[in-house]
């Protein structure tokens, strides 16, 4: 027997701080200033270039984006340090990923009515993983008490759309019954806030969908009525981090190279295309027609890419509200991006209402998952 796989529940953990991009410029800023006083000297000679300082004006006009959330500011601000300081765990202790997953779970599981020990299949999908195993997913799947089989993916920014694929299709096969698909993102630990071309880009997060039969959901929920993804190879966008820890020639290890990279323009230009074809002919497969969307909730990197793919798809400028950023307030969370879009804008959804969950990113990667409200 086949089910009919539907989203239930969703959660989003949203940590304390938040850094606005005052702060964050100010912190930039004087770690440039001290930067280039210590290399007076080159910098005069020709042989280094000055740091040029950031502003609060291009972050906003690039990208769209205002603040973002981190789960440590002071770290990050502090001009001679520029990253977050998180405090060191014994393995007897619940992992940080673990820990946020399992408050935006706590909250799709309470939306859905269901318990942690209904659950039979974990997906932790996010585009880092705290370590390489055991699976961050095992781990929830024992802070909930869930039973069946859990295993982490990783799809960059698509992470989320494609754990859902996953578990939807398990959920219709019957390998799995309830399924809950988890995205911690500590985007904070892979960004090099000392490049002024990406400091500005990202926040943490995380989001929880719970996936289960559609006729067992205890309330409204939302049919998943099919999922499309998509990859690409480029270099454009690359985290060279893993087990295989290079190092420069005079031995030391390389932060930058464990970073995050991206080649921005190119990215913009590239995927933009991409996506927009990527959502068109998912809709035409599906026989709907752009305009019967209710809502677009999409990837959240930058908001002229939103603006030129809502258009596209679109074919008209969207209106207010069918196609919802959040990234002005968590900057760009990675896979949990357009889940946070989905999770705040959704509530309005009444009886055969449609919408589509697109993310994009590196790979490149594309998916999409097209939704069908009821009850
Ligand atoms: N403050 C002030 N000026 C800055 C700056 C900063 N923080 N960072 C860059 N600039 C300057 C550059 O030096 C450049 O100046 P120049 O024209 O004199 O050379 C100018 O602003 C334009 O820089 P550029 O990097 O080309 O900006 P952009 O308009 O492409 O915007 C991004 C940058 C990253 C916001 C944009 O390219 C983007 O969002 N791309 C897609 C990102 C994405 O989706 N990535 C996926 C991540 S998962």
């Amino acid at each position: 027997m086949t089910h009919i796989p539907a989203i239930t529940g969703t959660g989003v953990f949203t940590p304390e701080q938040v850094i606005t991009n005052a702060e964050l410029v100010t912190a930039f800023n004087a770690y440039a200033e001290r930067y280039n006083a210590e290399h007076a000297d080159e910098i005069a000679a020709g042989t280094l270039e000055a740091k040029a300082p950031s502003s609060e004006e291009f972050i906003v006009k690039a990208s769209g984006i205002e603040q973002r959330y981190v789960i440590d500011k002071s770290g990050i601000l502090d001009p001679t340090r520029m990253y977050p300081a998180l405090r060191q765990r014994s393995d007897d202790e619940p992992s940080l990923m673990a820990e946020m997953a399992l408050d935006a779970a706590q909250k799709a599981l309470a939306m859905a009515g269901r318990k942690g020990e209904e659950i039979d299949l974990v997906i932790c999908a996010a585009s880092n993983m705290e370590r390489a195993y055991p699976a961050m997913a095992v781990e929830i799947q024992s802070l909930i008490g869930a039973g069946g089989f859990a295993f982490d993916m990783n799809v960059a920014c698509s992470s989320a759309t494609f754990g859902i694929q996953a578990a939807a299709d398990m959920v219709r096969a019957g390998s799995a019954h309830r399924a809950l698909v988890v995205n911690p993102e500590i985007c904070s630990g892979h960004l090099e806030w000392r490049d002024r071309d990406c400091h500005f880009i990202f926040g943490d997060v995380a989001t929880a969908t719970v996936i289960e039969p559609a006729d067992e959901a205890k309330g409204g929920y939302f049919e998943i009525r099919s999922t499309r993804c998509a990859t690409e190879f480029s270099n454009n966008i690359r985290n060279n981090n893993g087990f295989l820890r290079r190092s420069r020639p005079d031995g030391v290890a390389d932060r930058r190279d464990m970073q995050f990279m991206q080649n921005g323009r190119k990215v913009f230009k590239e995927v933009v295309p991409m996506v927009s074809q990527h959502i068109m002919s998912h809709l035409a497969d599906e026989h709907v027609e752009a305009d019967q969307l209710k809502r677009l909730w999409l990837h959240q990197a930058n908001k002229s890419m939103n603006d030129f793919i809502g258009r596209k798809v679109l074919g008209r400028e969207p209106a207010p509200g069918e196609q919802p950023n959040i990234l002005q307030d968590y900057a760009n969370t990675s896979s949990a991006g357009s889940i946070i879009a989905f999770a705040k804008n959704s509530e309005d959804f009444t009886e055969g209402d449609l919408g589509l969950i697109c993310s994009f990113g590196a790979g490149y990667s594309v998916g999409s998952v097209l939704l069908e409200r009821h009850g």
